[in-house]
């Protein structure tokens, strides 16, 4: 199983969603791929957030060897399954799908947390260093929810 987890700007969501699923699944012992990708470019090379990597680094789940790209409509043959952060984000991937079946590979990451409050994941990057911490425990719920469901096929 290959996952993309994908953002606006590769740097705060969505390194900590590969971070945090490849943790997991590592201590689960499930085999996945996992990458992650920006629908913009303004980051690109660039490593995780400060804020981004400290949270992380909290939780012992260090993601200080990723470098942000951005989202290309190949990625679509790349995964598997392609999860985005919020709805433009959804958006913004499914424009370039080069078909619908391709597009159906799209979805939310909350989607797998379905008892969540929140559907989208807020972008942490304007505000504090708590925002960090409620998208990690978001991040958390969604990717031990995609895992049970990896377990049980
Ligand atoms: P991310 O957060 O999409 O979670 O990586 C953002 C990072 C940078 C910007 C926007 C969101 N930016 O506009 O530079």
């Amino acid at each position: 199983m290959r996952i993309l987890l994908v953002c606006l700007g590769n740097i705060c969501r969505s390194p900590m969603a590969e971070g945090v699923l490849r943790h997991l699944a590592q201590e689960r012992g499930i085999a996945i791929t996992t990458d992650s990708a920006g629908t913009g470019d303004y980051h690109v090379g660039e490593p995780p957030d400060r804020r981004a990597q400290a949270a992380m680094r909290k939780q012992g789940m260090a993601i200080n060897d990723l470098r942000a790209r951005q989202f290309t409509q190949a990625d679509f043959d790349r995964f598997d399954l392609l999860l985005a952060m919020d709805a433009e984000n959804l958006r913004n991937m499914r424009r370039l799908a080069p078909s619908p079946e391709h597009a159906s590979k799209a979805m939310l990451i909350m989607d797998h947390a379905p008892h969540h409050p929140l559907r989208e994941v807020p972008d942490p990057y304007y505000g504090g260093d708590e925002g960090f911490d409620e998208v990690f425990r978001m991040l958390k719920e969604a990717s031990n929810q995609l895992l049970d469901g990896l377990e049980q096929r």
